[in-house]
């Protein structure tokens, strides 16, 4: 085979990293070797996101500069994949008839097939999306577990010691903003004895904290059987079931829709003793009638009554949210309303995004869209009070031990995370310490994104 190095550029959420993780599996598989250096690689993939306008225009934009890379080396094959390949094709290769390959979301396993036959019949596009398929097991390769440590220079070798586990695919809630069930098809659920199995194996490998990861984690098991019995089994069971294995010693998940939130799960939250208290739970909008043409199935005050109980069942639960600020026909009351619930449920961080039309969603046919100037100033409105109430909550755990995970050396030294997911850097830090050890920290300074403290001496 003539190529045989490979460059993979990843964008966007975690379902794309662990794609590119199998992908470059596959790859390996058959002889092919990893690059960091896309000059030097035969094969280039793009795995890419859509959720934004921006994810989008920095893939079109990558694409234009490798024109002139493959210019000066004909024989690089160039692959999109990922959710701009899924949404826009064959308009890709007309844009770009440098690109050889155009991958869909389902189709990463069949990499190499697809390949091939670019070799044989020129470009290609393959993007077909189906309502109901099996997500083939792909248990991860320890070879692939440090993949993401590789650009991490001047380090002692790191062990990978958190990783994410995919429990579902796709998503059915059509939020009338978002791309993603448009690129990522309708929901399907992975089956439990197989997700037990990764976790078993990535344990065994020495990984400590695991993070089950889906669009919507909540409704998993809802739309087709996971257990062999066809028993009735939901997303509880199976975070149970996952804390109980050996060597899982820190537990997340993500993504939560806060419709699909039950009791039992906020419960988790209490009983489940390897269960971080920390939790993802996008609100997007502060007010009903935005939340209503979002689509979101929830009201604020339901929204609020579930931050209580997690408190209750959970009081040192640490919580973060998705906000996004200037949806179509949002008036100066609605963003009032929005800033008015971050003071209430003081988020210790969030994602905050400014509506950005994406072709094909609900949204992008509504007449009222908010002028861009607006848009940014709420941003940037919000941003700020953010910052502030995060350096606030921040500051709350000033002269407090908390318990830390060493996850890597940095340029300045070495960075862990507590259990509620906060960023520590390490002031006193020797060479004894490795990604995976957890130490006890006294923390000593607090800054908008990240603590930093002191490892305790332990005699
Ligand atoms: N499944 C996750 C969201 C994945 S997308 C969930 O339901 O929470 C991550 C975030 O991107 C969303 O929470 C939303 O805040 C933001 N987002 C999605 N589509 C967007 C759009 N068209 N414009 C701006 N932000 C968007
Ligand atoms: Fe998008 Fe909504 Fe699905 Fe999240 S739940 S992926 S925001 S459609
Ligand atoms: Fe982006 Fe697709 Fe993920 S649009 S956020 S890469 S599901």
């Amino acid at each position: 085979m003539e190529q045989n190095v490979f460059y993979i550029k990843t964008f966007g959420c975690q379902m794309n990293e662990r794609d590119s993780e199998i992908m470059a599996q596959t790859l390996s598989s058959h002889g092919y070797h990893e690059s960091m250096n896309y000059q030097e690689a035969d094969l280039v993939i793009l795995n890419t996101c859509s959720i934004r306008a921006k994810a989008e225009q920095k893939v079109l934009s990558l694409l234009g500069y490798l024109r002139k890379a493959k210019e000066n080396k004909p024989s690089m094959k160039i692959c999109v994949a990922g959710c701009v390949a899924q949404q826009e094709g064959a308009r890709l290769i007309e844009r770009m008839p440098h690109v050889d390959l155009v991958i869909g979301t389902q189709q990463i396993y069949h990499l190499e097939n697809h390949l091939q036959r670019v070799d044989l019949e020129g470009s290609l596009v393959i993007t077909g999306l189906l309502d109901n398929y099996e997500i083939p097991q792909f248990l991860p390769e320890i070879s692939q577990l440090g993949r993401v440590s590789e650009t991490l220079s001047s380090s002692p070798a790191p062990r990978p010691c958190s990783r994410f586990v995919t429990i579902m695919q796709g998503c059915n809630n059509y939020c009338t903003y978002c791309v993603v069930p448009y690129t990522r098809g309708r929901e399907i659920s992975r089956k439990v004895n197989e997700i037990i199995e990764e976790v078993k194996a990535l344990a065994e490998e020495g990984v400590k904290e695991i993070t089950l990861l889906g669009q919507n984690v909540n409704s998993y098991g809802k739309t087709n059987t996971v257990k062999e019995t066809g028993t009735k089994y939901t997303f509880t069971d199976l975070l149970k079931e996952v804390s109980q294995v050996e060597g899982v010693v820190r537990l997340r998940f993500t993504t939560s829709n806060p419709k699909d939130l039950t009791d039992d799960l906020m419960r988790s939250f209490r009983d489940v003793e390897n269960l971080c208290p920390q939790f993802h739970l996008p609100v997007q909008a502060g007010s009903d009638r935005i939340l209503k043409k979002m689509n979101r199935k929830y009201t604020v005050s339901e929204y609020l009554e579930k931050v209580d109980k997690l408190h209750e069942y959970c009081p040192e639960i640490a919580l973060t949210t998705d906000v996004i600020v200037g949806f179509p026909g949002e008036e100066d009351e609605d963003f009032e309303a929005t800033m008015t619930l971050l003071e209430k449920v003081r988020f210790h961080g969030s994602f905050s995004f400014k509506y950005s039309d994406r072709s094909g969603t609900r949204a992008s046919a509504f007449v009222d869209k908010v002028d861009e100037g607006v848009k940014a100033a709420r941003l940037y409105r919000f941003q700020n009070r953010q910052d502030e109430i995060s350096l606030e909550r921040n500051r709350e755990y000033l002269g407090k031990i908390k318990e830390v995970m060493i996850e890597e050396w940095g340029r300045d030294g070495l960075r862990g995370r507590t259990d509620t997911n906060h960023i520590v850097h390490l002031n006193n830090c020797t060479a004894d310490y490795f990604p995976g050890d957890i130490v006890a920290v006294k923390i000593l300074h607090a800054g908008q994104h990240s603590l930093q403290g002191e490892i305790e001496k332990i005699d």
